[in-house]
């Protein structure tokens, strides 16, 4: 593995996920979902429209309660537990479609999510914020619906990347953004994964996530279909689903900005 040693506050720390069940109503979407997301990696959660990928990423974010199965931190127990409790374990989850709060300024909707943390971890949380996106700096006194959409996700990264999550969890980051605006995103990912943290990329566009990604697993109906090396999808893209692929080989560059 190509996993650095430019770890810091960062605690390498895996998150295993074991026979989830999760229920939207009466309708039960995720059946015995199994998945590790190490340290030190990008993992890829891809999926066709509907395979209940952001019902994962909701279950694992402690906002819907599992009907069965685990999910740990390490050793630690985090199944059940409300958003906060999984927040301040170190597990960072940035939803789809993420919103910035738009009339306050790109600083003070940093501020808002360095908020809970220790005193001393707040200004060295929005430091490292900015080294990750230097361009943030121009636009500190901007209010967010000011921002361009890049903008936009770099400031929702930045505050799931404040308090140095052991893990981040991201849905669906490229959804609605330029090519160009991605190609200045993911490699911030591959930094973040570098530096020791766990990251969970879904994905819309495989391409964009197997090209960071080690481990890569396929969701559909609910269910894990597929889990293996990224590079065996790459080189086997018929291992994606041909209901999948009508979506996954649709190239960014071909969609309407
Ligand atoms: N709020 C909701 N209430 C009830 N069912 C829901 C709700 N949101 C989603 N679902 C259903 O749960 C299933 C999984 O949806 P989910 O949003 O997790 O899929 P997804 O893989 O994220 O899809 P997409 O690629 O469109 O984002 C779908 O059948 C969907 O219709
Ligand atoms: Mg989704």
């Amino acid at each position: 593995m190509t996993t650095r040693t430019r770890t810091r506050t960062t605690t390498a720390l895996a998150l295993h996920v074991e026979g989830l069940r999760v229920a939207r109503g009466t309708r039960t979407v995720l059946h015995d979902v199994s998945l590790d997301v190490p340290a030190g990696e990008v993992t890829a959660l891809l999926g066709p429209n509907g395979a209940g990928k952001s019902s994962l990423v909701l279950a694992l974010g402690g906002v819907l309660r599992p009907t069965g199965g685990r999910v740990l931190l390490g050793e630690r127990e985090l199944t059940g537990r409300r958003p906060e409790q999984v927040r301040a374990a170190g597990v960072a989850v940035v939803p789809e479609g993420r919103r910035l709060l738009p009339g306050l300024t790109v600083r003070d909707n940093l501020h808002t999510a360095v908020y809970a943390l220790p005193h001393a971890a707040r200004r060295a949380g929005v430091d490292h914020a900015l080294e990750l996106f230097p361009e943030l700096r121009e636009r500190w006194r901007t209010p967010a619906r000011s921002l361009s959409g890049g903008q936009q996700q770099m400031v929702v990264l930045a505050q799931a990347l404040a308090s140095r999550p052991s893990v981040l969890v991201v849905d669906e980051l490229s959804l609605g953004l330029a090519p160009v605006v991605v190609k200045r995103l993911m490699p911030v990912l591959a930094d973040v994964a570098a530096s020791g943290t766990a990251v969970l990329l879904i994905e819309q566009f495989a391409h964009v996530a197997l090209a960071l990604a080690t481990t890569a697993h396929i969701l559909e109906g609910g269910r894990i279909r597929f889990s293996g090396t990224a590079q065996e999808l790459k080189d086997h893209p018929d291992k994606l689903s041909t209901a999948y692929l009508l979506r996954a080989n649709a190239d960014p560059e071909d969609s309407p900005s």
